[in-house]
Formats: structure tokens, sequence, C-alpha cells
């Protein structure tokens, strides 16, 4: 059987006229880049795509995941075009790249990564979702409703090749070194939402089937976290694998039609809905967002790639774009005002304690009765 590795590693580098999409001349500097790595031997086939300004690089290879030969590719071709971003004094140029040096894979460097190694089944659907302007844990609610929930993935019930039920690999993010948990559904069902119902702390990496097949591969890698600071949101990427014993394509799609509430948007400072969009309109501009996933399927063929299908672009999803409008405007409304915007402790890292910190030395133990100057200089003014 052929064992091929998916590695979509991606970053934002840059990007047109503020956080909205990469410039052309980055997504041909890494097709270009790419090619070569085909040439040399390093991955058999890619696709390049943007969720809007972030480039992502989908690769099959056969060097297994955490390659420092892959990572590399990617890591020169973020480099590489982020000196020319600068050059051209594209927006934000160099944004996701955090270190100076490689150390054996992008992990921890600012860029995220998504991998899963598979046995080639008889045919080999995939799909690969890419979010913009929101976080790792946007995937808990959708990936848990693909492998998890019988209203949405019929196949949970009636075919008898899942109806066994899933593990979930779930990490716990806000520790400085990673740590796993694994929980088996469905008899942990209960277990599990009280996991992925904190999606910031808690997020899906890997979801197997219970005979060990892998069905699911999230990145997972959080910006600020490497940064410090806030410098923008993680917009993270998933592979999902369907069919013959996992859910049906259908079934993995349906579970983005309801837009779901997640934290990123404006300044990675709000809540809003994730918007499922085709490639056309990979691209936030309203405040920023709203958050948008696009979703790339392919045909993973002897380590080639078939494809893509761009399936959102599908009408079938007009009906959650609108939805998602809807609740973007009521959201909108709320202003400065939680729960739009997120809360104390997630804006930690973000710009606001900086203003926050200029009020410090004015708190009182003692309740402040203003003293009238305000008046006094209106009457003197008259
Ligand atoms: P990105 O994370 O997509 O760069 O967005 C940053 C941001 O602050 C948007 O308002
Ligand atoms: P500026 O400081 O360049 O305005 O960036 C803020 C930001 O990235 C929010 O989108
Ligand atoms: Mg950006
Ligand atoms: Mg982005």
């Amino acid at each position: 059987m052929v064992k091929t590795t998916i590695s979509v590693i991606k970053a934002d580098i840059g990007s047109l006229a503020g956080h909205v999409i990469v410039p052309d001349f980055l997504m041909e500097l890494a097709r270009k880049r790419l090619k070569e790595g085909v040439q040399k031997g390093i991955i058999k086939d890619f696709h390049v795509a943007n969720a809007g300004d972030d480039l992502e690089l989908i690769m099959t290879h056969d060097k297994g995941e955490g390659n420092e030969e892959v990572h590399k590719l990617a890591w020169d071709i973020f480099n590489e075009g982020a000196k020319l971003g600068r050059e051209k004094k594209i927006y934000a140029a160099g944004q996701d790249i955090l270190s100076d040096t490689f150390s054996g894979n992008v992990r921890g460097m600012g860029p995220g990564s998504a991998e899963m190694t598979i046995e080639e089944r008889k045919s080999e659907p995939i799909v690969v979702f890419m979010a913009d302007k929101t976080e790792p844990g946007a995937y808990n609610y959708p990936l848990f409703k693909v492998f998890a929930d019988p209203f949405n993935t019929a196949g949970l019930v009636i075919d008898p090749n899942l109806h066994q039920g899933f593990t979930f690999v779930i990490q716990d993010i806000k520790r400085d070194t990673p740590h796993y948990v694994a929980l088996d559904c469905p008899e942990e069902l209960y277990d599990l939402l009280a996991l992925l119902g904190s999606t910031g702390r808690y997020t899906i990496k890997k979801i197997y089937r219970r005979d060990g097949l892998v069905a699911a591969s999230v990145s997972t890698d959080k910006l600020y976290q490497v940064a410090g600071k806030y410098i923008g949101k993680d917009d993270p990427v998933a592979i999902v694998r369907a069919h013959s014993g996992l859910p049906a394509m259908g079934e993995v799609l349906e579970a983005f039609t309801l837009p779901h509430l997640v934290a990123g948007w404006m300044r990675g400072s709000h809540i809003g809905p994730l918007m499922p969009v085709g490639m056309k309109d990979s691209r936030c501009t309203r405040f920023d967002g709203p958050p948008r996933v696009i979703a790339l399927g392919f045909q993973v063929s002897n380590g080639m790639l078939l494809g893509p299908v761009d399936m959102f672009e599908d009408v079938a999803f007009d009906i959650s774009r609108k939805r998602a409008m809807e609740a973007a405007d009521y959201l909108r409304r709320h202003g400065p005002f939680m729960p739009h915007r997120l809360d104390d402790e997630s804006m930690e890292y973000t710009t606001l304690p900086g203003v926050l910190k200029k009020l410090e030395s004015r708190f009182s133990d003692k309740e402040i009765v203003p003293t009238g100057k305000a008046a006094d200089n209106s009457d003197s003014a008259e």
C-alpha cells in the first residue's frame, strides 16, 4: 500500500491593502519554489492557495510528518516571500515569521502546520479547510459534528464501518509544552464536550477511527505563545479524509452550515461567525472579516493531488453565508462591548493592556468624588 504524507504548512507573510489577500507575486513565488521542490524529490505534488492573507502550501510526499526537508522548503519560501514583501512594502510583510533561524521544523516559529500520514485506500478523497481571522479552536465545533454527532453524520448510525465511533486527540494549548489527552466517542462524549467547548484552551489535534486509521489533523500553533504578544491570528488549517468507512464528503461539509461563532475577526479581539466561502470570496473585508473558511477537495492518488474542488463555492452554502452576515451585522452593533469584544483573559495578548496600563495609577481604594474642576473651567471660559 502507498504511504503518503499530506503536509499543509501556512503563514501570513504579508498582504495587500491591509490584512486582506496574499499578493499574486507571493503565490507565484510559492508555486515556483514548490515546483523546484518536486524536481529535487523533496515533495511529490502541491497546490498553493490563499485563505485571505494567509499563504497556504498544500504538499504531498513520502517523508513522514515533521520532516526537516519539507518544513525547510516551506520555511525558505516564507522567508524569501517576506523579504520580497518588505521590498515592495506590502502590509505586515513577514507577519508570522517569528524566528531568525530554522531549527528542524516550523513548529513554534510562527507558521502553522497540519499533517497526516495515510496508507492510501482504493480511493482517497480528502478536504483541506483553511480559515482566516480565527484560531485553532474554530474547528472544535464542526469536527465534533462530523465525527461524533449522529444528527450531522448519518453514517455514525447507519454505516457499520463507522458505527463504533472515533477517538479524539485533544491538545491543551495553554500549556508551555504540548499536552494531549485521547477521548473515545461515543463512550466519553460528555467528557469530550467538556473540553471542546473551551475553544480557546482545548483544540482537536487529530481524530482516529477506532481501528487506528487517521481521519483528521488540525494545526494547533498559537502565534501569541511564540511571540508573547498579539501580532495576528493563528488562522488554522485542517485536513479531513472522507468516505469508505469515514464520514462522507457531504457529511464533512454539512458541519459548516451553521456559521458558528469563533474568536478572531478585527484585531484578533472579537467574536464573529465563521463564514464558509468559495475561493473568490476568500478575502476578509468587513471589519476585517467576518472570519472565513475555504474548503478545497482533492483525490490523493499515488502521492499526487487530483483537484482541487472549491467546495464552498456551491449555492447550497448561500443560506449559511446569509445567516453569517445577519449574525455579523447583529454582533457589530455591540461595538466595543463583550461578548462581541473578547473577554479580559483573551484580551491579555492584544494591544488593550497598553491602554489599560495608563489608567492603573488612577484607581483608588476610596470612592472618588469628582472635584467639579471641569465645571469651574467651563464657568471661567464664559
Ligand atoms: P491576520 O491574523 O489575518 O493577519 O489578521 C490580523 C488582524 O488583526 C485583523 O484585524
Ligand atoms: P496597525 O497598527 O498597522 O494599524 O495594525 C493593527 C492591526 O493589525 C489590526 O488589524
Ligand atoms: Mg495579516
Ligand atoms: Mg490571516
